[in-house]
């Protein structure tokens, strides 16, 4: 099955994400993952894209489509791709329906994670990734420990869009531009919604559940 994390900044599509793919036999692709990956390489492109995550604005459709085809086509992840921050805009929607049927896919359900404004500024402002292992913490509400982190605590930064004026556009942007794409999947009958302000094993085990009747 290929599955949608859809939320705002900060519903905890990332933290989410890497409880299924270690529960079930699946692959998460992070558009924002892949993007921190290219300006990490700081030619051109990675500039750019700097440029426009600082600002909290969406990178152009075209630059996505180049990250996700190479995933989308390869048969090692062959209906087995959770998308976490993908699409973002009604037209990224409507090209994955395009580029699912091209390589006779299925796209299983949407998960949408509801969370309000105030929760999701603190927790974007508490939020450490560890740069060596890619796990998720939180320094108010899920801090890192020896029993939930292997790596050295030096490992764990600060995005650099995790900032008050980066996250309030970031926020518009989700408004205006990625919000409206949750009709488009309602129509579709694949939307489920879920209440993103539960501790994090809840929301798991209410996905688990929503995943297992997927399955039989
Ligand atoms: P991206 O990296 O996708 O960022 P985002 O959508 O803003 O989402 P976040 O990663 O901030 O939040 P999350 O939902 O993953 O939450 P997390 O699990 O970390 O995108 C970054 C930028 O790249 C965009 O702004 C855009 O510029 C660009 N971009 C990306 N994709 C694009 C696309 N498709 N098209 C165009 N541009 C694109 O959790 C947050 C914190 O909360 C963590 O600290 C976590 O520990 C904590 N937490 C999680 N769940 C809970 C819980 N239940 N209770 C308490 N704390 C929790
Ligand atoms: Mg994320």
């Amino acid at each position: 099955m290929n599955i949608i994390l859809f939320g705002p900044p900060g519903a905890g599509k990332g933290t989410q994400g890497d409880k299924i793919v270690s529960s079930f036999n699946l692959f998460k692709l992070s558009t924002g993952d892949l993007l921190r990956e290219e300006v990490k390489k700081k030619n051109e492109l990675g500039l750019e894209i700097k440029a426009l995550i600082d600002k909290g604005k969406l990178v152009p459709d075209e630059i996505i489509y180049n990250l996700i085809i190479k995933i989308l086509s390869n048969k090692k992840f062959y209906n087995r791709i959770i998308f976490d921050g993908y699409p973002r805009n009604l037209n990224q929607a409507k090209n994955l329906d395009i580029l699912i049927e091209k390589y006779k896919q299925k796209l299983s359900c949407v998960l949408s994670l509801k969370v309000d404004k105030e929760i999701l500024i603190k927790r974007i402002l508490g939020r450490q990734t560890c740069t060596k292992c890619g796990l998720i913490f939180n320094k108010f509400f899920y801090p890192a420990t020896e029993n939930n982190h292997s790596c050295d605590p030096r490992y764990l930064e600060i995005r650099p869009d995790d900032n008050n004026d980066t996250i309030a556009s970031r926020y518009e942007t989700y408004l205006k531009e990625t919000a409206p794409i949750l009709d488009f999947y309602q129509k579709q009958n694949l939307l489920h919604e879920i209440n993103g302000t539960a501790e994090i094993d809840q929301i798991f085990n209410e996905i688990q559940g929503i995943l297992a009747s997927l399955e039989a």
